[in-house]
């Protein structure tokens, strides 16, 4: 894949430029692994997170299309499709909209996909972020199969069903999704699904079922409803003999969460993902902040570079979690492979962006002083991306985890097992370090 990729970049007049592992800290959301300095005694080196930075200062330098298939470093939670070192084909161009961007990683794909597996994809499919969330419950959705969630909001009738009520009376979302010819479905598979909508991640307090079984239209709720109004329900939802309909209500992103999460479950019992072996969907238009459900902070959804949509450029400073960013991801078979942005080149809006984060002056210049000021000498309108190699890898190769397609991989706890590391050092290389390690709770 990585000869194929460099096929295709060299081929549109891209450059290799290889960028230095010990930098400063890089702003991708993530703990940096740092280095100490032996020549700088109580200094470190972060290791970069990505390149991020560096590939927008060669465009301010003048490259004009930049690539590197390079390694990036995050110390961050491990899941079955992340490791703390992994491969991005990391990429920049200057003078470009996010079309052009769209088009050349488009081709990218495709040109990878037949040269390594001999398949012709077609065009891809764009959903903005509103749109997956609001259908898919995520921002990666998996378009193999459709089942999309269905907003009930407005089509429940006033009810003194108590799970119902409260959505009712006190805001959130009912909404439901159509288990297509899963209405003979058992008492103990519908309490599976129960169940798996109720894991502590996902908090959903139960499901609502149904059946547009052999036997007529049965359901939990027939105690509260009438069949006129049951069958209002099913028509919202595109009912049909043999369906099964699973309905939630609750707060509105844990209704989201929830009922994306077991449409991806029932996409999997019943091989529905098997209708399409590849879904390739752009998704667009991500929000540029987002807040912090714990802390209510302002935080950026990317990183803090990427450039608002002009006509949201208003609501900065009223309301910033209106602004949409020039911010695209490219999501295959409901993994995130790809992420990039067009960036801001203008400091004053990238001032801005930093005050609206709450970094003050001296935050703002010991973390990226070095960017704002070669901004000040003129930077070229400019975006690019980054591909995830290794979790591409994984998806051509119809493996189950990061770990299976990477030599060498960090267990679940980050550790190299076969070496043992990490691992102590001796105290003379301390010492030379001026590094002292005591013992915190
Ligand atoms: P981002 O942080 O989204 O963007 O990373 C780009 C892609 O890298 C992959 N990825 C990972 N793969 C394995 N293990 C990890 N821990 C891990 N973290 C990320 C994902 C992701 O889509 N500088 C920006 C890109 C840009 O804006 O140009 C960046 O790094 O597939």
């Amino acid at each position: 894949m990585a000869k194929a990729t460099r096929a295709y970049l060299d081929d549109h007049a891209f450059v290799e430029v290889e960028t230095p592992f010990f930098i400063k800290s890089t702003p991708e959301g993530a703990r940096d692994f740092l280095v100490p300095s032996r020549l700088n005694k109580g200094s470190f080196y972060a290791l970069p997170q990505s390149p991020q930075i560096l590939k927008q200062l060669l465009m301010v330098s003048g490259m004009d299309r930049y690539y590197q298939i390079v390694k990036c470093f995050r110390d961050e939670d491990f899941r079955g499709d992340r490791q703390p070192e992994f491969t991005q084909i990391d990429c920049e161009m200057s003078f470009v909209e996010q079309e052009d961007i769209l088009q050349l990683f488009e081709g990218m794909t495709k040109h990878v996909y037949k040269e390594v597996k001999g398949i012709e994809l077609a065009n891809f499919t764009r959903i903005t972020f509103h749109n997956a969330m609001k259908y898919y419950g995520c921002d990666k959705p998996d378009l193999r199969f459709d089942c999309k969630i269905i907003d009930l909001n407005e089509v429940i009738p006033a009810t003194e069903f108590a799970v119902f009520k409260n959505v009712q009376t006190s805001g959130g979302l009912i909404a439901g999704i159509n288990a297509k010819g899963c209405a003979e479905y058992s008492r103990k598979q519908i309490d599976e699904l129960t169940e798996f909508v109720k894991a502590s991640h996902r908090g959903l307090g139960g499901l609502i079922w149904i059946k547009y079984g052999k036997e007529g239209i049965k359901s939990s709720i027939d105690k509260f409803f009438s069949p006129e109004e049951i069958a209002v329900i099913g028509n919202a939802m595109g009912a049909e003999s043999g369906d099964l309909l699973l309905i939630a209500a609750d707060k509105l992103s844990k209704v989201r969460k929830s009922l994306g999460d077991l449409r991806l479950e029932l996409g999997k019992r019943e091989k529905w993902m098997d209708q399409n072996p590849w879904s390739l969907v752009w998704v667009i238009d991500f929000p540029l902040f987002e807040r912090d459900e714990e802390t209510g902070e302002i935080i950026f959804m990317h990183h803090p570079f990427v450039m608002p949509y002009p006509e949201d450029i208003q609501y900065l400073e009223t309301d910033p979690t209106k602004v949409r960013g020039q911010l695209y991801d490219l999501v295959i078979n409901g993994n995130e492979i790809l992420s990039g942005s067009i960036r801001i080149h203008q400091q004053a809006l990238q001032e801005q962006i930093f005050k609206i984060l709450g970094l003050t002056e001296e935050e703002k210049e010991a973390k990226f002083g070095f960017m704002v000021n070669a901004f000040k000498y003129g930077a070229p309108p400019h975006g690019g991306c980054a591909f995830g190699l290794d979790r591409w890898v994984m998806l051509l190769a119809g493996a189950d985890t990061i770990r299976d397609v990477i030599a060498f991989p960090k267990n679940a706890s980050g550790r190299d097992t076969m070496m043992d590391a990490p691992s102590a050092v001796d105290e003379g290389q301390m010492k030379e370090l001026g590094i002292k390690t005591v013992a915190v709770e």
